[in-house]
């Protein structure tokens, strides 16, 4: 190794250091990685008392983290970091719009099996209902038989059912099984947008930045079948600003959701007050049918 003679010379130095990683992969990230950092550190000239503050950040969001709380995720979140590693990978490899998303926090493996049609509410609710209707199809366009469905959001207060003491365990959550036509139906309530956790690092970023902490209204589904890549997806169901403001910038074009608002009777239901339907259409790639680990019990 070379002595270092000055600023101008640290990056080169360390670069060559990477070039010697015997696995390419890991050459690649950590040659980049090096690039990129120096020169952010260059572009803001970076301070001793920022730099300080930094590893301090870093190791308290290391404390943060724990079984049910992932401060990382959350700022990858908060970053679009996970976003753009999802488009990356997903829609043809990001060359196509993709109904594919994020997970999130809260999928529950063993979703109780749910009649196509049924009802996902499993304690009183109140707020409006909502009537689902999923289509899942193949990148042909051709309706998917068979395909296991998870569905599962939020109740009009903003809180899962794992959040909330008022809540039937699984309330709001439901599986399906879909039939030839490819569609899943389900009766629930309108979901709205909650906020991520504020009281810890990204609260303390999103508070010094003046951004609200909310992510709008969604139904979150999770589709698999062999054959086809698992689908997860947030369909976005808002009617507000946040649709344009996500906290975690997770709303894309093909995540949006029609959602209608109805004030006639319900064809089955009756005179229920203002109801609302929701129509989405999703693509499922070809690819491995892999369960994620859940992030909750
Ligand atoms: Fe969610």
């Amino acid at each position: 190794m070379t002595i270092i003679a000055d600023e101008a010379a640290v990056t080169p130095a360390v670069l060559k250091v990477m070039a010697q990683t015997t696995d390419p992969r890991l050459r690649e990230i950590m040659t980049s990685l090096v690039t990129h950092l120096h020169a952010f550190v260059r572009e803001v000239r970076l301070t001793e008392s920022e730099f300080q503050q930094a590893t301090r950040i870093l190791n308290t969001m290391g404390q943060q983290t724990n079984d049910r709380h992932n401060e990382f995720v959350l700022m990858s979140g908060s970053l679009g970091v996970s976003t753009l590693v999802c488009l990356l990978n997903n829609g043809d490899h990001g060359a196509t719009e993709t109904t594919q998303s994020l997970l999130g926090p809260f999928w529950r493996m063993n979703h109780p099996l749910t009649e196509n049609g049924g009802s996902i509410l499993r304690s009183p609710t109140p707020g409006p209902r909502l009537y689902g209707c999923f289509t899942f199809v193949d990148q042909q366009g051709a309706p998917i038989e068979g395909l296991e469905v998870d569905i599962w959001h939020a109740s009009p207060v903003g809180l899962y059912e794992n959040q909330d003491e008022s809540q039937a365990d699984y309330n709001l959550r439901g599986k399906f099984l879909t039939g030839p036509d490819g569609v899943v139906r389900f009766t629930s309530v309108k979901p709205i947008g909650y906020p991520i956790p504020t009281d810890t690092t990204v609260g303390t970023l999103l508070k010094a930045q003046e951004r609200h902490p909310y992510r709008p209204a969604h139904v979150h589904v999770l589709a698999h079948k062999p054959g086809f890549k698992t689908l997860i997806n947030q369909t976005y169901v808002d009617e507000t600003d946040y649709r344009t403001s996500d906290v975690q910038f997770g709303v894309t074009k093909a995540l949006i959701g029609t959602l209608e608002k109805h004030t006639e009777p319900h064809p089955t239901d009756g005179d229920i007050g203002e109801w609302f339907s929701l129509t989405h259409r999703l693509t499922l790639e070809p690819g491995e049918s892999r369960l994620p680990i859940p992030p909750i019990k």
